[in-house]
């Protein structure tokens, strides 16, 4: 299975700091999903229209089923993720931001802040993610159950999960 994972950051770009939320998709997107994975690893700054040529680049030439964003969804004026994201979407799937805020919200009350959405492209599924490794792996490990079936209804190809650990 091919998967692009994208760093929405000027910092992490500009090489402020390293980023940490790109390799943290590939270590939650590894335990979730008992399948081979390959990685296709994009770090951008926070400029709407690179993003979705990068969105648009993975979905439809990258052959990839699973676009994932971190980054860029806040409240902030540079943050133009979703807006990005929104620009190449067939059809958005506001299922998955709901509920990453609701299930975030109860240990981190600024969970609220995030505008991630997410949505098919052909047959790429794209998720916003926020930025923060921590919040990476608090909303992308919710989502194995519901990125297989969606895989399963665009491409015809159910990723099989890994058995999920006790309470987790
Ligand atoms: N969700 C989780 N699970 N954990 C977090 O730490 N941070 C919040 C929110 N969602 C956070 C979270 C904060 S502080 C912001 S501003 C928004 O995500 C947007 O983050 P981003 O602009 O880095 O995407």
């Amino acid at each position: 299975m091919k998967v692009g994972r994208i760093t929405l950051s000027d910092r992490a770009h500009g090489g402020v700091y390293e980023d940490r939320s790109g390799p943290e998709i590939e270590r939650v997107v590894a335990e979730l999903f008992a399948e081979p994975i390959e990685f296709v690893r994009i770090l951008l700054p926070d400029e709407e229209e690179p993003i979705a040529a990068a969105l648009r680049r993975l979905a439809d030439q990258g052959e990839c089923a699973l676009a994932i964003t971190t980054g860029g969804t806040g409240p902030a004026p540079r943050d133009v993720t979703p807006e990005a994201t929104r620009q190449v979407l067939h059809k958005e799937l506001p299922g998955f931001g709901e509920i990453m805020r609701s299930l975030s919200y109860a240990r981190v009350p600024t969970a609220i802040l995030s505008r991630a959405t997410a949505g098919i492209r052909g047959r790429c599924l794209i998720i916003n993610l926020p930025g923060r490794p921590s919040a990476v792996r608090e909303c992308l490990s919710l989502l194995g159950p519901a990125i297989a079936e969606c895989l399963d209804h665009i491409r015809g190809f159910r990723p099989r999960l890994r058995e999920q650990k006790e309470g987790g």
